[in-house]
C-alpha cells in the first residue's frame, strides 16, 4: 500500500535532510549545498553533497543520492516503507491511515477552493454599490483598475454575513468557513460571523496559483491596520511571501524584499515586478530558501526606523545564508517605497536601487580585516585575496573602482593592482572553463557507465530530458513554458516516468519534491537525484523551450545517437580545431 503523497511531502518537510544526514556526516556548507565525507565509500575529499533546497544527497563520487527517504534506507538497511516509519517516528508523526491522510489531502483542496471562491466574491464586490467605498479608497492610494485586476484585490463588505451567506450558497460548510479563518465564531451564540468587514482585501497566493489567505486593511485610521488570515492548515506566513506568485516571473534578475502588501503592489505597478513582501513577520529561513529557488540576488528595503533596520540586520545573514547575495537599499525622503514612487517616480527610485550599497565594500572591508598591512608578507596576502574578490565583480567599472580602493589600501599603484586583478580573473576562467567541460561532457559518460539498468538510446534527446527534469523538478510552475510536451516524445523511459509524475503532481497542486516521485528503484533515485545536482543554479525558461524543441525534434525524426555517435562528433570538432591553430 503506497503512502499518501501529502503524507509525504509532510515527512520530508518535518525530516530536513541536511539534520537526518547530520547525524551521520559531518557537513560543511559551501554555496547551497553542503558538503561532507561519503559515509557509502571511502574517501578522503569531500564529493558528498546535500542540497536543503532540493532535499537530496548525492555522492559525486560514488553515485549514490536519492531523498532523505533513500539516505535512511540506504544508512540503516531498511526496506522502503520501514525508513518511511523511521523517519515519521524520528519526527513525532504517526504513519497514518492511508484513507485518512487521502481525506486530508481532499479538505486541503476544499479550503484552497473556499478561499479562491472568497477571492471572487471580494474582487467582485469591490465593483459593486456595496464596495464604493472600497473603491474609492484604492482610487486614493494610486491604485487603477489594471493593479486591482491583477492582484485581485476585493473589498469586504460592511456586513456580519455577506461572504458567510455567499460561501454557503456554494456549497460550503460551517466547519470548512472556520477552517478557513474566513469566519469567527460568536462567543455569545455560537454562530458564525465574517471576519472580515469594511475592509480592502489583498488575497495571498501561494507560488502554485493558490489562494491561501487575506490581509485585509482599514480604510481609516482604526485598528488593527491590516487584519490578516489565521494560521490555517493551508495558510503559513512563515513559508509564504506576498506576490511570490507574481515576482517569480520576472526577468529582472534579481528580487526587491519590502515589508508591506501596499509596497509591493506600488513596485509591481510601477515597472518592478520582482517585489515581495513578508506577511507581517520577521523573515524567517524558509522564505529565503523559498526566494533562493527563484533568484541569486535580494535587494532589501526595509522602513527607514529603528525596527525596519533591526529587521534588516537579522534579515541579511539569514538571506546570505540561503546562498543569496544581498543589497540593502535605504529610504530617503520617504516612509516607504509606496510613497516613495509615488512622490518621485519610477526613475528616481531606479536611481537608489543602483546605489543601493552592495556589500562589495562591506566586504573589501572584511578581508581587510583579517591583515596587517604594516607587515610586507601580509599586504601581499591581503592584496592576492582582494584581487580574487575583485576579479569576481561582473562589471569592468567595479573592477576598477574596488581595485583602485585595495591599491590605495595595500599603497601599490592601480597598474599594479590592476594586473593582480587580470591575472586572478584568468585564474578563475580556467577553473570554470575546466568545471564546464566536465559537465558537458558528462551526459554520455556518467550516465552510460554508473548503471547498467539505465541506458540512454538517443543521448541528445536524453541530455535535453535531463534538462527539462531538473528544471521542472525544482520550479513546477514552469511546467507552463513547455504546455505541448507530453512523457510519450521523451527517448528515456525513467525520465519520461518522472516527468509524467510530475505533471501529475502539479495538476494537483503539489510541490515537487524526490520523495513525491513513487515506483522507482534505489538506482533509479540515484540517478534522478545526481541530474538535480549537476542542473543546478536557475532555470532559463528559453533554454527549456529551446529543450523541448530537440527532444520533440529527436522524437520526430527517430534518431538514435548512441554514447559512440557523440564521441566521435566531438573528436571530429577537436580534429577541426585543431586545425583552425
Ligand atoms: P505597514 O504599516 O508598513 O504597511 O506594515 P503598508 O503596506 O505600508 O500599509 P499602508 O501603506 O499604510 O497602507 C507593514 C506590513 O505589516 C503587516 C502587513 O503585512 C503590512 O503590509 N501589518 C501591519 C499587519 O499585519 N497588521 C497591522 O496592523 C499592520
Ligand atoms: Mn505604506
Amino acid at each position: 500500500m503506497p503512502f499518501p503523497p501529502s503524507f509525504l511531502d509532510e515527512l520530508a518537510a518535518r525530516n530536513p535532510i541536511e539534520e537526518v544526514v547530520g547525524q551521520y556526516v559531518n557537513l560543511k556548507r559551501s554555496g547551497s549545498n553542503l558538503f561532507g565525507l561519503c559515509p557509502f565509500h571511502g574517501e578522503k575529499t569531500p564529493s558528498f553533497s546535500v542540497s536543503p533546497d532540493k532535499g537530496i544527497y548525492y555522492c559525486f563520487g560514488c553515485h549514490k543520492g536519492g531523498s532523505v527517504i533513500n539516505f535512511e534506507m540506504e544508512i540503516e538497511g531498511l526496506s522502503y516503507p520501514d525508513a518511511v516509519r523511521a523517519l515519521a517516528k524520528r519526527a513525532g508523526m504517526t504513519v497514518p491511515e492511508d484513507e485518512q491522510y487521502q481525506s486530508r489531502y481532499r479538505r486541503q483542496e476544499r479550503l484552497w477552493a473556499l478561499n479562491k471562491e472568497a477571492a471572487r466574491f471580494f474582487h467582485g464586490a469591490l465593483f459593486q454599490p456595496e464596495g464604493a467605498a472600497g473603491l474609492e479608497y484604492a482610487g486614493k492610494r494610486g491604485m487603477p483598475k489594471s493593479t486591482l485586476t491583477k492582484f485581485g484585490i476585493g473589498f469586504a463588505p460592511d456586513s456580519w454575513d455577506a461572504l458567510c451567506k455567499a460561501m454557503e450558497a456554494k456549497g460550503y460548510t460551517r466547519e470548512e468557513m472556520q477552517a478557513s479563518g474566513l469566519v469567527s465564531v460568536s462567543q455569545k451564540n455560537g454562530r458564525i460571523y465574517d471576519r472580515f468587514r469594511n475592509r480592502l482585501m489583498f488575497p495571498i497566493i501561494d507560488v502554485r496559483g493558490n489562494v491561501i489567505g487575506f490581509g485585509g486593511r482599514v480604510m481609516d485610521n482604526s485598528t488593527p491596520k491590516y487584519l490578516n488570515s489565521p494560521e490555517t492548515e493551508i495558510f503559513n506566513k512563515r513559508k509564504n511571501l506576498f506576490a511570490l506568485n507574481l515576482a517569480k516571473k520576472t526577468r529582472l534578475g534579481y528580487m526587491i524584499l519590502v515589508e508591506g502588501y501596499m509596497d509591493a503592489v506600488a513596485l509591481h505597478q510601477y515597472g518592478f515586478d520582482c517585489a515581495v513582501a513578508s506577511l507581517g513577520t520577521s523573515l524567517t529561513e524558509e522564505h529565503a530558501s523559498l526566494l533562493a529557488r527563484y533568484t541569486q540576488q535580494v535587494i532589501l528595503i526595509y522602513d527607514g526606523d529603528e525596527a525596519g533596520q533591526n529587521a534588516t540586520q537579522r534579515a541579511i545573514p539569514m538571506l546570505e545564508k540561503a546562498g543569496l547575495q544581498v543589497k540593502v537599499l535605504k529610504m530617503r525622503d520617504a516612509k516607504d517605497p509606496d510613497e516613495y514612487l509615488r512622490k518621485f517616480g519610477a526613475d528616481r527610485f531606479r536611481i537608489l536601487l543602483e546605489e543601493s550599497s552592495n556589500r562589495v565594500e562591506y566586504q573589501l572591508k572584511a578581508i581587510q580585516k583579517k591583515y596587517d598591512l604594516n607587515i610586507d608578507e601580509e599586504r601581499v596576502n591581503f592584496i592576492t585575496e582582494a584581487a580574487d574578490f575583485v576579479s569576481t565583480l561582473a562589471s569592468a567599472v567595479q573592477r576598477e573602482v574596488y581595485g583602485n580602493r585595495v591599491a590605495e589600501a595595500a599603497k601599490i599603484s592601480p597598474e599594479a593592482m590592476k594586473i593582480e586583478v587580470q591575472k586572478a580573473y584568468k585564474r578563475r576562467l580556467s577553473r570554470e572553463k575546466r568545471k564546464q567541460e566536465k559537465i558537458d561532457l558528462a551526459p554520455a559518460r556518467n550516465l552510460q557507465t554508473q548503471s547498467r539498468q539505465i541506458r540512454y538510446d538517443n543521448v541528445k534527446s536524453a541530455a535535453a530530458e535531463e534538462r527539462v527534469v531538473a528544471a521542472v523538478m525544482k520550479e513546477p510552475a514552469l511546467l507552463a513554458e513547455i504546455p505541448e510536451l507530453t512523457p510519450e516524445e521523451f527517448s528515456a523511459p525513467i525520465l519520461a516516468k518522472v516527468f509524467s509524475q510530475q505533471l501529475q503532481r502539479h495538476r494537483e497542486g503539489q510541490d515537487a519534491t524526490l520523495t513525491g516521485l513513487t515506483d522507482f528503484t534505489s538506482e533509479e533515485m540515484a540517478h534522478i537525484a545526481g541530474i538535480l545536482q549537476r542542473y543546478d543554479g536557475p532555470v532559463n525558461a528559453q533554454a527549456l523551450r529551446d529543450c523541448a524543441r530537440t527532444i520533440r525534434v529527436e522524437h520526430q525524426t527517430g534518431n538514435v545517437r548512441t554514447e559512440e555517435d557523440i564521441m566521435a562528433l566531438r573528436s571530429r570538432l577537436q580534429e577541426r580545431k585543431g586545425i583552425k591553430q
